[in-house]
């Protein structure tokens, strides 16, 4: 039987897919593609049975991936990719052997592309922290930001569910001063917004608009990253090449 392939897609540009992950989205005859995935997909998915998976209860689109499969190779566009906050790991485990996950560029990656700024850099940043306000829990033992966040940590920040102001302060107190912070909105997609400031001027460069959905008509998580750390606007100069040529990198006969 036709198996699924559960490819990376990264963050909304077709042209951030893998050779791999294209050459298995032309082959499949199904589709399962959130959106806004579907529309800038469009041409790539031309001709093609195209389904939304969140249209579907569990049993509902496992008997639907089974019927497709009758007929062809199916394939599932992964927000990004299957790495951090998927929701298709339930999908992939049942299916199992007839499942295979293409890696692709995670939303990660792809900001710090836009932003031009690798996560960690020795003496300012030496650990980078995946989190989200909406899965640390809320018993009372659960952490917050405040907790992960460190003189030396880059924060990665995704479903953000916080109102920013309030988001601001716990950032605040788990770095102990202003450092820099970035909203990356839609990367990658049609409207892309890209917003860099600090904890004393995020807020205001924001002018009142909400970047995270947090008004009550739409419960669906932002296509907003946020990105907080000193490494955003470090810069390590021509002694940081130097030293690592001569200790780490150069050649030795
Ligand atoms: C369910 S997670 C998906 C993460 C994805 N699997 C990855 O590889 O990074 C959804 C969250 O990822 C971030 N996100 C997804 N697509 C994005 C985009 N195009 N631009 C900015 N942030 C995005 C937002 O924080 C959003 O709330």
């Amino acid at each position: 039987m036709n198996r699924v392939f559960f490819i990376g897609a990264g963050p909304g540009d077709p042209d951030l897919l893998t050779l791999r992950g294209a050459r298995l989205l032309e082959q499949a005859t199904t589709v399962f593609t959130p959106d806004p995935l579907d529309q800038t997909f469009a041409r790539l998915l031309r001709g093609k049975k195209i389904h939304s998976p969140f249209d579907y209860y569990f049993d509902e689109l496992l008997a639907l991936i089974d019927a497709c499969r009758q007929k062809g190779p199916v394939a599932f566009l992964v927000p990004g990719d299957l790495t951090f906050y998927a929701p298709f790991q339930a999908l992939v485990d049942t299916l199992g052997e007839n499942a295979e996950v293409i890696p692709g560029v995670g939303i990660a990656n792809a900001a710090s592309a836009r932003l031009k700024k690798t996560l960690d850099l020795p003496g300012v940043c030496n650990r980078a922290i995946i989190a989200s306000p909406r899965t640390l829990g809320d018993d009372e033992n659960a952490p917050d930001l405040a907790d992960l966040a460190a003189p030396g940590v880059t924060l990665l920040i995704y479903m953000n569910n916080l109102p920013l102001e309030e988001l601001v302060v716990q950032l605040r107190r788990g770095y102990g001063r202003s450092v820099p912070m970035a909203l990356l909105h839609r990367l990658g997609l049609p409207g892309e917004e890209i917003l860099l400031g600090d904890l004393d001027t995020i807020v205001d460069l924001t002018a009142g608009r909400d970047f995270f959905n947090l008004g009550p008509d739409n419960r669906r998580p932002a296509l907003t990253l946020v990105i907080v750390g000193e490494t955003l606007t470090a810069s390590p100069g021509r002694d940081w090449w130097d030293f690592r040529r001569e200790h780490i990198w150069r050649h030795r006969s």
